[in-house]
């Protein structure tokens, strides 16, 4: 959703060598149907001239604080007030520090003390003066603060070094300020999220599992983040990095994975059950390792708990949301299992079709609940993941509403 229509946004440009992207920022920005001002550094002025920015923002560029003709127009505590949101791109060592120190010594710097509207920091920078212990310093001091900080992104830099530091891509970061106008679909709700495959042991060495990688667990659990909600995110063996200020528990098999999800329902508000949780586990796991002869060998199988069948089952239970894998017929069978299994809300994928599903980095999903649905078209998981968040933080307040 673009949240930015007639949304006012300051955007403060400093002088690094990324100013250049920031044009192309400022061209997103109005495009995406933002009322943008850009006010510049001199040190910015070094590197882009203001009339770049003028002419694709369609307004006058502010870059002097003690400027008489300047402040008869729009001095700088109006243009304070005016700002939704301050957006500092690139963020240089030099500004970051004195954004720290609660400098008012240039005009960006003076509007960031005067504003009370929600700052955003893309820093931009050389990976040494980044990793600097200084700059790490005033970095967390403004985290502290509530500032955003926004990347560095890590690759080659323009001075031939690699490592971190390069501002965010503009596309991110216009990605970043429409979700700061949408943080609090779920601000202040409890939300578990399962992810991945479970391994149910064959012998001390093999096991069953499932092609899931935990990919669209893991960008809804960053999307919840990203959404205000606190996540709890119980996730089986996958090799991914988990998201910024989420809470991880790692399990392995279906059992631990239930009992996790049991032992912590009593806080929640939401539960996402993306997990490929096995049907069956080997009955007897053998002890060592199964020694290979040319008998045929056969595995009893016993099935595991349904996880959410079980949570549905309750009086007293989170709102959830399934998923659900399936090939064909997708809405009846989607439908039938939510109203058997007792949950809000499914998800589906279709399995089989190139570029969905298990693996990849995108999806499409059909959700259902009992009386409506919506389709999500095929997009990179972090995306579905957003729209797939804003589906059901507006059931979920639709159906506390009803419960009201
Ligand atoms: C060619 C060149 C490129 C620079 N690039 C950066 C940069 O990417 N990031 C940064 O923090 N400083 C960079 N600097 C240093 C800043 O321009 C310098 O610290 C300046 O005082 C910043 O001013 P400002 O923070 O008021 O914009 C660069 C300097 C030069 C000469």
């Amino acid at each position: 959703m673009n949240f930015l229509p007639g949304k006012r946004v300051l955007l403060g440009v400093t002088g690094g060598i990324a100013a250049y992207k920031s044009a192309e920022l400022t061209r997103l920005l109005v495009k995406a149907g933002a009322d943008v001002r850009v006010v510049m550094t001199d040190g910015a002025k070094a590197f882009v001239t203001p009339l770049t920015y003028q002419a694709l923002s369609g307004n006058p560029v502010h870059h002097e604080l003690l400027d008489e003709t300047a402040e008869a127009g729009m001095g700088h505590i109006e243009l304070a007030k005016w700002a939704d949101r301050i957006l500092i791109a690139p963020a240089s060592a030099n500004f970051i520090a004195r954004l720290r120190q609660g400098m008012a010594s240039d005009l960006l710097s003076t509007l960031c003390l005067a504003s009370s509207a929600p700052i955003l920091v893309a820093p931009a920078m050389n990976q040494q003066m980044w990793s600097n212990a200084q700059t790490q310093e005033n970095v967390a001091s403004l985290e502290q603060r509530g500032i955003h900080i926004l990347g560095p992104d890590i690759g080659d830099q323009a001075c031939g070094d690699f490592g971190a530091g390069r501002m965010l891509e503009p596309a991110d970061l216009l990605q970043h300020l429409n979700l700061s106008f949408s943080s609090q679909l779920l601000g202040g709700l409890n939300v578990m999220i399962t992810a991945g495959p479970t391994r149910e042991a064959i012998d001390a060495v093999r096991f069953i599992s499932n092609r899931s990688s935990g990919k669209m667990g893991f960008a809804i659990a960053s999307a919840a983040r990203e959404a205000g909600a606190n996540v709890t995110l119980v996730t089986g063996p996958v090799s991914l990095q988990t998201p910024e200020g989420i809470t991880r528990i790692n399990v392995e098999t279906a059992e631990q994975m239930g009992q996790c999800v049991l032992d912590q329902l009593a806080d929640q508000h939401i539960l996402i059950g993306s997990a490929a949780v096995a049907d069956y586990v080997p009955s007897n796991s053998f002890q060592g390792k199964l020694k290979k002869s040319s008998q045929q060998l056969s595995i009893e199988l016993t099935p595991t708990l349904d996880i959410m069948r079980e949570v549905g089952g309750m009086t007293d239970r989170p709102f959830t949301v399934g998923f659900a894998a399936e090939t064909d017929n997708i809405k009846t069978y989607a439908q039938e299992k939510r109203r058997s299994k007792n949950m809000d809300m499914i998800a589906a994928n279709q399995v089989g079709v190139p570029e969905s599903g298990f693996e990849v980095d995108t999806n499409s999903l059909d959700i259902y609940w009992a009386n409506g649905e919506q389709h999500l078209a095929l997009a990179h998981k972090t995306k579905i993941a957003r729209q797939l968040v804003e589906v059901i933080s507006r059931q979920y307040r639709e159906n506390q509403g009803d419960n009201a």
